[in-house]
């Protein structure tokens, strides 16, 4: 099934001064330690590189970044899991780009992004599910010019438990 298809954003949309907030190193390599992804792993919006460095240390690592001239909307290859921090202006777009191609997705992201609406909401439920939900406290503590509730949201395919792990972690992690 192709879940990519316009939901809400249009991924013509002008870009926002978010699109291009990087994650703190230390905060992506939390992140990326806490899940321990294995198999092909792809960071789609590399940015400064702070997913894809960690990621590099538990496999088979690609990447992509438009402003390298590689767009994740052209990218076909299936992967197991993709871990980032999206461009928030297109995140439907690249979320249901995400299901195309991934077992596994985590995005970084302000935690509303959750609660996106019932259409999101549908194409979800036909990829799988959120597994998991990590509230990380606000953005201003990952160096995001927001203080919003901030986290990662883990959606897996075919996964359609109705229960979904809500872990806290409101540590700051230092740079
Ligand atoms: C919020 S920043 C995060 C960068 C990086 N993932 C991180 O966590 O530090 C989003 C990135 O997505 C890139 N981007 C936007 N649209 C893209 C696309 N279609 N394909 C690949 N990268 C894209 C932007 O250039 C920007 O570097």
């Amino acid at each position: 099934m192709k879940y990519t298809g316009r939901v809400s954003t249009p991924k013509e949309r002008k870009k926002t001064p978010n699109d291009v907030v990087m994650t703190n190193p230390n905060t992506a390599k939390w992140i990326v330690d806490y899940f321990a992804p294995s198999g092909k792993l792809l960071e789609p919006c590399k940015g400064n590189g702070a997913f894809y460095n960690s990621l590099q240390n538990y496999g088979d690592t690609d990447w992509c970044e438009i402003s390298e001239g590689k767009d994740f909307f052209n990218y076909t290859k299936k992967v197991d899991w993709i871990i980032t921090n999206p461009p928030f202006s297109i995140f439907d777009d690249f979320l249901l780009k995400s299901f195309d191609i991934a077992n596994n997705v985590v995005f970084f992201c302000p935690l509303t992004k959750v609660f996106k609406g019932k259409r999101l909401d549908t194409k979800i439920c036909e990829y799988g599910g959120i597994k998991e939900i990590i509230h990380m406290g606000g953005g201003n503590q990952h160096g995001f010019p927001f203080g919003f509730s901030t986290g990662c949201i883990h959606y897996q395919k075919d996964y359609k438990e109705n229960n979904i792990k809500l872990i806290r972690n409101y540590n700051e992690i230092r740079p």
